[in-house]
């Protein structure tokens, strides 16, 4: 049975101009631990989906289903472009923090987020608040963050957005390492199109606003998947193939 079920979700804003359409009628499942991947130009629509599906944005019509249920989400993991970290609380204090508000104990609290600390890399910043981080760094944090209650599944809009391309694809292979791992559902919104081949399991290429399903690509790509398979050809191939969907060029046939 799919986790997640996206059935026929419309969104309208209502200005004062009028009405404006934002999300034109999407479809998909999230299947088990499945990793989808949403690309789509700036300001298609990528963030307010996201928030549907988190169930924090009614959508106009339509409906999201998780696990059988038309409620409340259930346990979720969220990273946004930003890592949101709280200033005033140091890198241990943030990653207890959903802990704490699912009432973990405190020698529980403690133990995992060593445990956090170790997988990400931070060990000997325990005590550093965000400013004294590098943006990558604050990232592994607030990754480690969306993953230490053990969410049923993790919910990211562009979370590697803000690095610089090295940092970036760091991240994205700590990420496959992290997820390949423990395993859970992601919906993740990337501008990259090489980061969205390298982790997901499937791809939605959205259009311009009113986002909808260009098309959807399965990927080939068997997995464990080393972060060099960048650089082979049938990678680019895709690449080439989903950038000329983004480009409009195959939009006509592709419905
Ligand atoms: N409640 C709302 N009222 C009015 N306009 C809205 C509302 N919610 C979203 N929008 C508009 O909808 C469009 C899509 O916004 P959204 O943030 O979902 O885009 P996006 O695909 O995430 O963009 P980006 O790639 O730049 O992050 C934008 O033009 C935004 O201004
Ligand atoms: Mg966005």
């Amino acid at each position: 049975m799919p986790r997640i079920v996206v059935q026929d979700v419309f969104f309208e804003a209502v200005e004062e101009a009028g009405i404006l359409p934002i999300i034109d009628g999407i479809s998909f499942d999230l299947v088990d631990n499945e990793f989808v991947c949403i690309l789509g130009p700036s300001g298609c629509g990528k963030s307010t989906l996201l928030k549907i599906i988190a169930g924090l944005r009614e959508p106009s019509s339509g409906s999201v289903i998780h696990d059988g249920f038309v409620s409340d989400p259930p346990r979720l993991g969220m990273m946004f472009q930003e890592p949101t970290l709280l200033p005033w609380r140091t890198v241990t204090q943030n990653l207890s923090l959903p802990l704490e508000l699912l009432k973990v104990d405190k020698v529980e609290r403690r133990s995992r987020v060593k445990r956090w600390i170790e997988i990400v890399g931070l060990e000997g910043f325990e005590q550093y608040y965000p400013q004294g981080l590098s943006g990558g760094m604050a990232q592994r944090v607030a990754l480690a963050r969306s993953l230490i209650h053990e969410p049923d599944y993790l919910l990211f809009d562009e979370p590697f957005g803000a690095l610089d391309a090295l940092t970036r694809e760091q991240m994205a292979d700590e990420l496959l390492q992290v997820w390949s791992e423990r395993k859970k559902g992601i919906i993740m919104v990337t501008h990259s199109i090489s980061e969205a081949i390298l982790l997901s399991d499937k791809i939605l290429i959205l259009s311009a606003r009113p986002a909808r399903i260009l098309k959807t690509i399965h990927n080939p790509f068997p997995r464990p998947r080393l972060a060099d398979i960048r650089y082979s050809t049938e990678f680019l191939a895709i690449a080439k193939e989903i950038r000329d969907v983004l480009d409009d060029k195959q939009a006509v046939t592709a419905h």
